[in-house]
């Protein structure tokens, strides 16, 4: 029954899934990529472009994960501050985050324009305002903090939304926005033409380091020089990585505005904040995409529908010619505690390398990991690569680390409450429901037929109780962010595995 998420994201991009056929065969390469999103592409086609041969799999096929669900500002204006970052990373770290991020924008676009890949690129300046009864200390520390850390045109101005009075905000120069399907299209076309494989419906089950080989569900295997998983989250590890991230859902409303009437990138100084660009849809009308609204993962809170009455609401109040909505979707960000991804050998390997911890730049850090890996993988030094170290330690970010692994541990009491239903028949075509039949939490599925689905409630990772989402159709951990189909087939890691049968 393995099927699509509950939304649609305005990217949505057929054409990808010429890339789905699997993997038949067992084969060997320079490198295996795991995953097919924007930090796995850019890795493959990287190596490729330094001549060495590439396996990519996926388990579905390119960009069906969160890079079709992103925004895709492409940004060095990082949500975490320069002010922030550079307590946590030092002055220099804080340089190399700006230096790192302003050159994945510049090797997006060199990509974009040496392999003729046809998605929307353009520059664009960027604004941080001011969310009303924030203090201007925020933006007043963060310019001098930019500064510090060598991003160059950064200034205080102002902006007005048309009735509001103006508000102040941090201009950021050279920003960028593309459409994040159609770039992907064009590594995957530049990877094929430059020798690399891409297999699609490839799940994989099994990582080895030494040497480094990968097992399908299938059964076949990929032996190769080094293994790089670029799965969002990792589902090589269990533990080391996931206790330093944290996973939100995000969500997303694209409403239609007249050509050309926002060119510009916008950000608030909210918690959470609110992101808006805007997106060519037709001839005649563009689309406002404005996000936000973020929780962790299996704890909605006041529900799913809720937060996009408030991101429309927010929209129209500051955006009067915004119209109805065209899209509406959800996404998933990793944030990891020290505000920076993990990029690196992953802790306690030799061959085997991670991306991950997006932290709501998920299009530069993927990015950033094809400029980094290549390096890595081949012994070569490189300025960024303590900085990303995924076996780092930051001790200022030990408050960050002990507040979200407090909300894990609180996950497991949902192991002795009640179930949310008494029995099958209350749970209404087409959802879901946690029952409690003993000592077991079975998760409930009532298809949009009737029929009933079910399976152990109990997460694969690390044995939190899942909760259904009914936006998306999937059962949410609350814990790490696993992501199961409404059957229990795993559709989100740190979990590999699905849900057991019940
Ligand atoms: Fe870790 Fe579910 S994701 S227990």
């Amino acid at each position: 029954m393995r099927q699509d998420t509950g939304t649609t994201s305005v990217w949505d991009d057929r054409s990808l899934r010429s890339f789905g056929a699997p993997l038949e065969q067992s084969t060997t390469a320079d490198v295996c990529v795991v995953g097919a999103g924007i930090a796995g592409l850019s890795v493959a086609h990287a190596l490729c472009r330094q001549g060495m041969s590439v396996v990519v799999l996926d388990a579905r096929y390119p960009g069906s994960g969160e890079t079709g669900r992103t925004t895709a500002h492409l940004s060095n204006a990082l949500d975490d501050r320069y002010s922030h970052l550079e307590k946590l990373h030092g002055a220099d770290g804080a340089r190399l985050a700006a230096d790192s991020h302003t050159r994945a924008i510049a090797r997006i676009e060199e990509i974009v324009k040496s392999e003729g890949v046809d998605c929307d690129f353009e520059r664009l300046d960027g604004y941080l305002f001011l969310k009303e009864g924030d203090s201007s200390d925020v933006l007043d520390a963060e310019v001098v903090a930019s500064r510090r850390a060598d991003l160059s045109g950064v200034e205080l101005s102002c902006w007005k939304f048309e009735q509001h009075a103006e508000a102040l905000c941090l201009t950021f120069p050279r920003q960028a926005q593309f459409r994040p399907l159609a770039y992907l299209g064009g590594l995957a076309a530049a990877i094929r033409t430059l020798g690399g494989r891409i297999f699609g419906s490839t799940h994989v089950v099994g990582f080895e380091d030494d040497p480094p080989r990968v097992k399908t569900l299938r059964g076949d295997t990929v032996s190769a020089g080094a293994v790089v998983v670029a799965t969002n989250t990792p589902v090589n590890d269990r533990v080391a990585i996931h206790t330093k991230q944290a996973a939100y859902r995000t969500y997303a409303v694209a409403m239609r505005i007249p050509k050309d009437a926002l060119r510009i990138l916008l950000w608030d100084t909210g918690d959470p904040y609110h992101y808006v660009r805007a997106a060519r849809h037709s001839e005649a009308e563009d689309l406002l995409i404005v996000g936000g609204e973020d929780h962790k993962t299996g704890q909605p809170g006041d529900g799913y529908e809720q937060r996009f009455d408030r991101l429309t609401a927010w929209a129209r109040r500051y955006f009067r010619f915004a119209g109805d909505v065209a899209y509406r979707w959800s996404g998933q960000v990793l944030e990891p505690n020290d505000g920076l991804a993990f990029i690196g050998r992953n802790p306690g390997d030799e061959h085997t390398f991670i991306a991950t911890g997006d932290s709501g730049h998920g299009m530069t850090h993927g990015t950033i990991a094809g400029m980094l890996l290549p390096d890595l993988i081949a012994g070569r030094p490189n300025p960024w690569a303590d900085l990303y170290d995924p076996g780092r330690v930051r001790a200022r970010a030990a408050g960050e680390f002990a507040k979200e692994n407090v909300n894990v541990a609180a996950q497991y009491l949902d192991l002795v409450k009640p179930g949310e239903v008494e029995s099958a028949e209350q749970i209404a075509p087409g959802s879901g429901a946690v029952l409690r039949e003993g000592a077991n939490r079975i998760a409930v599925y009532r298809d949009e037929r009737g029929a009933v689905h079910r399976a152990s409630a109990i997460c694969t990772h690390l044995g939190c109780v899942v909760s259904w989402n009914d936006l998306e159709k999937s059962w949410d951990c609350p814990c790490h962010g696993s992501r199961f189909d409404p059957d229990g087939a795993v559709r989100n890691g740190p979990a590999i595995a699905g849900l057991r049968e019940a």
